[in-house]
């Protein structure tokens, strides 16, 4: 089962739930979540015109919001106002691959999780010490760092 599966198994009766993805890079996660309350944040987000016109005729991409921000932002200068009145079901944690920031993310979340919502991190598990290195290359796609 692969990330996106997971997450949509979560809550299979229901498409209202408040979704938060930090890392959307290009979309290909956040766009195929089938609930319809999605937050992503992304300092580096890119979406082709093609992909985001074809994402919008899918009714679980209806109502969306997108920061083009880091996580620690999103946390300090929105959250506190977006949450107010209705927590966090799931959060998919895939933003910045380092220890301290996969951290700095979870505790942020929590804060904001409701009850019996679920906190995912994503590249837990690395296949190599390589890619599970706390130096991550700039340029690297597979790379778990110290998550
Ligand atoms: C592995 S990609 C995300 C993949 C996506 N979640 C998916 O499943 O297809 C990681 C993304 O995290 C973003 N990122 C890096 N630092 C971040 C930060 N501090 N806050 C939020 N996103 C960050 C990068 O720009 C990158 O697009």
């Amino acid at each position: 089962m692969n990330r996106t599966n997971f997450i949509n198994s979560l809550y299979p009766n229901s498409i209202i739930k408040n979704y938060l993805e930090i890392g959307v890079r290009n979309g290909e996660n956040f766009f195929s979540i089938k609930y319809l309350n999605k937050i992503g944040i992304d300092p580096d987000y890119f979406f082709s015109k093609r992909f985001l016109f074809k994402s919008c005729f899918k009714f679980h991409n209806w109502k969306y919001k997108m920061y083009r921000k880091t996580s620690d932002l999103f946390f300090r200068e929105q959250a506190p106002q977006v949450y107010k009145n209705s927590k966090i079901d799931i959060a998919f944690i895939n933003g910045m691959h380092t220890y301290e920031q996969s951290l700095h993310d979870t505790i942020n979340c929590l804060k904001y999780l409701k009850n019996d919502g679920y906190i995912i991190l994503h590249d837990c598990n690395p296949k190599s010490a390589e890619s599970g290195s706390p130096e991550i290359p700039k340029e690297a796609i597979n790379c778990n760092g110290d998550v």
